[in-house]
């Protein structure tokens, strides 16, 4: 019997060893074996291979002519606050008019977390322990409720926990969100190879297949469908957010203003980096356009140069937290510039070449990614705005330490007792404005400090601040 086509496609590839055991698969193996090879674009391989992998292709990224981003600082950074009030009211009335979305990118791997299962299902609120999920899912209610426009949410997943993240909004009814409005789409999938550019099995009859990166979002956006469903529902921005970051606003008027005043294609907030070393990606500009570099990516050097007045040089952190352009969106997916793929060394289980399996204990292998920041360049009019920290940034990356649960959890709290101590309750903090009562505040009842205000205005009597408080419509 003559070999199927795609047997001889990859082996003439030089990635024949894709299929090595392929006669020893039962016939259902040799078709899911198949499936995952049609899903490889073999030129797409040879490229990188040529490009990321070769001896002598380019070391790290490019940081010629990079200089520090400007951004819209915030009025008590010297920013201008009516600017910031006219911004806010156009966001305001883009949400009314149904214009905006949400958007969350949830197809890591949550490998640092160590957690089992779709992160998003990770719980992190201090007494209700509710699951990232559930923080946005409220979130985005609550801002639907308050502009009159309940908001489409697009989560998108990735081939591992695209079933259980469906599943988990099933068993908790959507979280009272009307489950039309959430729309769930798997991310691309790449292989990954070893460091001569051949493709790595996982096992006899399986590809060593892992997500494309979030700027696989890009791509799978437009592939399923979301593009032309946003453009029915005359939605032309989509907010976008990590799925580890609690703290984030979802949906932020005055963000959004900015982004639709400047008719900006692609916008983004910053904080200032808390130290040189913080691993976040930095705002720069290279040739007059916006870029991010990743703090893997740019010198420790440069991270620790700081300025006359001895703040950082490169200080603009990017934490992850985006405004897109429907239409920018389409043409980045479809059009002719293309998002680079990032090269990382990682350990990739794989088989011998018996077919027994493999746990490397080095990098044995490269994964390519694509970084959604990686669109800015691309983007009309791109502008950075800052934002407060406190009030946005919180991220659940590792299981102990900084990024943690711990951290998440205590950023929380502070937030809580600040809104609470700003409008009047009695609140004991510590030195770090962390209450010494663990609190909670449902996104139902506020989910800014302005709607917090609002409802505890309204309440009457108003609860005193203890322990197990929680406040909820
Ligand atoms: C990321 C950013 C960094 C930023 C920081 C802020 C990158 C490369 N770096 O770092 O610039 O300062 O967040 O917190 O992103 N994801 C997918 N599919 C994938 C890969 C990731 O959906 O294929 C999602 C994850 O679910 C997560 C997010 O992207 O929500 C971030 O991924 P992660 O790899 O944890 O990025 P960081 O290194 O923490």
């Amino acid at each position: 019997m003559a070999p199927h086509p795609l047997i001889e496609q990859f082996t003439r590839a030089g990635q024949g060893q894709v299929f090595a055991f392929f006669d020893q698969l039962a016939p259902d193996a040799q078709r899911r074996l198949l499936a995952e090879a049609a899903e490889v674009d073999l030129a797409e391989i040879a490229r990188l291979t040529r490009t990321l992998l070769a001896p002598g292709a380019a070391a790290g990224v490019d940081l010629r002519g990079l200089v520090p981003a400007p951004y819209e600082p915030l009025p008590d950074h010297g920013g201008d606050a009516a600017a910031w009030a006219k911004a806010r009211a156009a966001g305001e009335a883009a949400l009314r008019a149904g214009r905006v979305a949400a958007f969350t990118v949830a197809g890591g791997q949550g490998t640092r977390l160590g957690y089992e299962g779709p992160k998003g299902a990770f719980p992190v609120t201090p007494v209700r322990g509710k699951p990232l999920f559930q923080v946005f899912a409220e979130k985005i209610r609550a801002a639907g409720l308050r502009y009159g426009r309940p908001l489409h949410w697009f989560v998108m997943t990735s081939h591992q926990n695209h079933a259980a993240t469906e599943a988990f909004f099933a068993e908790h009814k959507f979280f009272g969100l009307d489950r039309a409005h959430v729309h769930f789409f798997r991310q691309g999938r790449m292989p990954a190879v070893d460091f001569t550019g051949r493709i790595l099995l996982e096992s006899p009859g399986a590809l060593a297949l892992s997500p494309d990166g979030h700027g696989g979002s890009l791509r799978a956006l437009e592939r399923s469908g979301a593009l032309d469903l946003l453009e029915r529902e005359g939605i032309d921005t989509l907010s976008y957010f990590q799925v580890d970051n609690p703290l984030v606003r979802c949906i932020d008027p005055a963000f959004i203003g900015w982004h639709v005043l400047r008719a900006s294609q692609m916008s983004s907030k910053m904080i200032p980096k808390a130290h040189a070393e913080e691993k976040l990606g930095h705002f720069c500009l290279q040739a007059g356009r916006l870029v991010v570099v990743e703090y893997s990516d740019l010198p420790l050097a440069m991270q620790h140069e700081t300025l006359s007045d001895g703040r950082l040089r490169y200080s603009a952190g990017s934490i992850a937290i985006h405004l897109l352009d429907r239409d920018f969106i389409r043409q980045m997916a479809s059009g002719g510039a293309s998002l680079p793929f990032h090269r990382a060394d990682k350990k990739v289980p794989t088989i011998d070449a018996a077919g027994r399996p493999v746990k490397p204990a080095s990098a044995n292998g490269v994964k390519f990614e694509l970084f959604v920041f990686d669109a800015l360049p691309f983007a009309k009019n791109p502008l950075v705005i800052e934002t407060r920290r406190a009030d946005d940034f919180s991220p659940v990356k590792n299981a102990e330490g900084a990024d943690s649960p711990q951290t998440c959890r205590d950023d929380q709290l502070r937030q809580f007792a600040r809104w609470l101590a700003a409008h009047g309750a009695a609140v004991a903090t510590d030195a770090t404005g962390r209450p010494k009562a663990e609190i909670e505040i449902s996104p139902l009842f506020g989910y800014d400090e302005e709607s917090f205000a609002e409802a505890w205005k309204k309440l009457s009597p108003q609860p005193p601040v203890s322990a197990g408080l929680y406040l909820a419509p």
